[in-house]
């Protein structure tokens, strides 16, 4: 099976688990998890996940699976909970209406919640195999997902007065693909700690991106709300370093993801997807939309 089928099989797997067929359980609940988990995300955390597992040997590929499915799962309700009105006030995203623009607010917060704790469920049933492993698995996502250093500590960050960009990034993106590179090692048996660094870069990388992405391109070219920053006063990228330099930050983040990977049996092969992962993040596009737009420094 090739890593898209993994995922999106297992990830439909757990929805299926979350939303109870056959138990007598609240069916709008259940439209939300859909919803929320089904509507065409990219999927790149769950992929780095199992294209690290693969580079370590994943001799336990069900666990890897079942880590791949918690950690999009985690992404998904992160997602869910920062377009309501209380963070950023999204209406769409991934170019559908957002969960709670489709379903109302209630069912958006408890969407979110489910899926958080559908997550943990999903790592817990697929442990026995493993159950040190399993236990490792919890352990790292639970550390990237709350207080100190996790996403609740990313959004967190967005209500202080004072922001370190480094900091906010870190938290609030870079702790998932932190999760993605050391959960893939850990299903497959490895230590996670020399797995950091790759995930910490391609996390930072991913959010300047992001915020690139915030500042220069449509709605309709990225399926949720443009210009998001600005309007909220968010710290981000392009509003420290103007759009080059951000791009140039991108750049150098990048270089130094492939020098990074730890010695496996599947590093050339990992080093391959990087790269290719890195050309996809830095559309020569941007840099095209950079000079198209006004006032863009
Ligand atoms: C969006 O992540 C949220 C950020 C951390 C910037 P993705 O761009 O991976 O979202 P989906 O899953 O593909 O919709
Ligand atoms: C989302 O950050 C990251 C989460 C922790 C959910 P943003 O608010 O910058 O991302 P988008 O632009 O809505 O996807
Ligand atoms: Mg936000
Ligand atoms: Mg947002």
């Amino acid at each position: 099976m090739d890593l898209s089928s993994r995922i999106e099989t297992a990830l439909r797997d757990a929805v299926i688990l979350g939303q109870g067929m056959g138990v007598d359980a609240p069916q709008r609940l259940a439209a939300a998890l859909d919803h929320a988990t089904m509507s065409g995300g990219a999927r790149i955390r769950p992929t780095i996940l199992l294209s690290v597992a693969l580079a370590c040997g994943d001799d336990r590929p069900g666990l890897s699976s079942a880590a791949a499915a918690a950690l999009e799962l985690i992404h998904c309700a992160s997602l869910v909970h920062d377009d309501l009105p209380a963070f950023d006030n999204a209406d769409t995203r991934r170019g559908k209406p957002s969960v709670h623009r489709a379903y109302g607010e209630p069912l958006a917060i408890l969407a979110g919640d489910s899926l958080i704790v559908l997550a943990f469920e999903v790592l817990a049933r697929a442990g026995g195999v493993a159950p040190d492993r399993a236990l490792r698995l919890v352990l790292s996502l639970a550390q990237r997902t709350g207080m100190p250093g996790g996403i609740c500590a990313g959004q967190g960050w967005e209500s202080e007065s004072n922001v370190n960009l480094g900091a906010y990034h870190r938290a609030k993106t870079g702790a998932l693909f932190i999760a993605a590179t050391q959960m893939g090692a850990i299903a497959a048996g490895q230590e996670p700690e020399p797995w950091e660094e790759l995930g910490a870069r391609i996390g930072e990388a991913f959010q300047v991106a992001d915020d690139l992405k915030d500042a220069l391109l449509t709605e309709a070219e990225t399926g949720k709300p443009a210009g998001q920053d600005a309007v909220h006063g968010r710290p981000n990228a392009v509003a420290l370093m103007g759009v080059h330099g951000a791009v140039r930050h991108l750049k150098d983040i990048l270089g130094g993801a492939i020098a990074s990977i730890p010695s496996c049996p599947g590093e050339a092969r990992l080093a391959g997807m990087v790269r290719a992962y890195a050309e996809k993040m830095t559309p020569v596009d941007l840099g095209a939309q950079a000079v198209r737009a006004t006032g863009a420094t």
